[in-house]
């Protein structure tokens, strides 16, 4: 069987863009394939030093959205990043195998150090997370790693990182390949490009039916229909672009889309169709596929003991693993001494 690895930062619950950017993804492929997931929170603590402690909970939070969306954990080990000290090893053995300059063109971090304004307090710890995060895929000697198509460049990286290290080395670490969801980026639901839990524009796998309501119902559309009667913008409103993720019914999405783009008002006066009714059905459509994860979610809440359980196998078989890949590499290196 094939390996896979894949992960996400602990600094909050999982959303949408999660959902449909890589968690559908990891559930379909789980039967297929010896599956590692890593609950990073060493690279979290790149931009959260100041604050370690909301790993701790959210660790907790990740893997509850983890189990409530279907991932079985006698399938895919959990594991919690900080317990597999063989990841920063190789990290750092890494560093010298990939110039400054390269992790200086890297799109997402650069993108991600505008957004967080980081200026002369750029931590050098978030600067390198990309080493890093090729580290975590190695060290695990995953095969495949599905992804959003956000982290293209740290695949790209770690690809190059492997290449470098089998060419001087000798032929040790697997070189992996991406899988990218077929869905591209959700925005969020002010219609900025990404969902992100630090712009606040997300929709929580854990959110309540009130909830995810009222966030649809805020939701940006577009900013030219102003009565509801003028003919509408489909393409990049977010809330088509949700439609198009999650509302099952295709036959009706393609029916609202023709009537928004159309516009024009009814025998009574009032628009064909508003923004309110293309908002209440998407909010309908996402409840009701929200709803058997809320009910797991619940039922799992009720029991932390078999969580921690849960994380505890899932950390101790990725650390096995990572062990055993690290012997080659100090083999390979020629750094094994006793
Ligand atoms: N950087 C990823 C994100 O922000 C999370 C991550 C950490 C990851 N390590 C990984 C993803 C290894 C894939 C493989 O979503």
């Amino acid at each position: 069987m094939k390996t896979i690895l894949t992960g996400d930062r602990p600094t909050g619950r999982l959303h949408l863009g999660h959902y449909i950017g890589s968690l559908q993804n990891r559930v379909k492929l789980q039967d297929e394939y010896e599956t590692f997931i890593l609950l990073a929170d060493v690279q979290a603590l790149t931009d959260n030093a100041h604050q370690p402690e909301i790993l701790r909970d959210n660790i907790f939070q990740v893997a509850l959205d983890y189990l409530s969306v279907g991932l079985d954990p006698d399938k895919c080990a959990f594991v919690i990043q900080s317990c597999i000290p063989e990841i920063a090893e190789l990290t750092v053995l890494f560093m010298n195998l990939v110039t400054v300059a390269h992790v200086e063109k890297n799109p997402t971090v650069k993108s991600e150090i505008a957004q967080k304004g980081f200026g002369e307090s750029l931590p050098l710890g978030f600067f390198c997370y990309p080493v890093s995060q090729a580290a975590d895929i190695t060290a695990f000697g995953a095969h495949l790693v599905p992804v959003g198509n956000d982290q293209a460049p740290m695949i790209e990286l770690c690809r190059d990182i492997v290449e470098r290290f089998n060419r001087l080395y000798g032929d040790t670490l697997v070189l992996p390949e991406a899988m990218y969801a077929q869905f591209g980026r959700l925005p969020g639901t002010d219609g900025s490009a990404k969902m992100s839990k630090s712009i606040g524009n997300t929709i929580n796998l854990s959110d309540d039916e009130k909830t995810v309501s009222q966030k649809v119902m805020s939701m940006f559309t577009d900013p030219n229909r102003v009565t509801g009667k003028e003919p509408g913008n489909v393409e990049n409103n977010p809330v088509f672009t949700y439609h198009d993720a999650f509302n099952p019914n295709r036959e009706r999405v393609a029916q609202l889309k023709e009537l928004y783009r159309k516009g024009g008002e009814n025998e009574k006066g009032k628009p064909m169709l508003g923004d309110v009714t293309v908002k209440r059905e998407l909010a309908t459509a996402l409840n009701e596929m929200l709803g058997p994860i809320r009910e797991r979610r619940a039922q799992l809440e009720a029991t932390p003991d078999f969580v921690w359980d849960v994380l505890r196998d899932g950390t101790s078989r990725g650390k096995k693993r990572a062990e055993d890949v690290m012997v080659r590499v100090r083999e390979s290196m020629k750094i094994a001494y006793f």
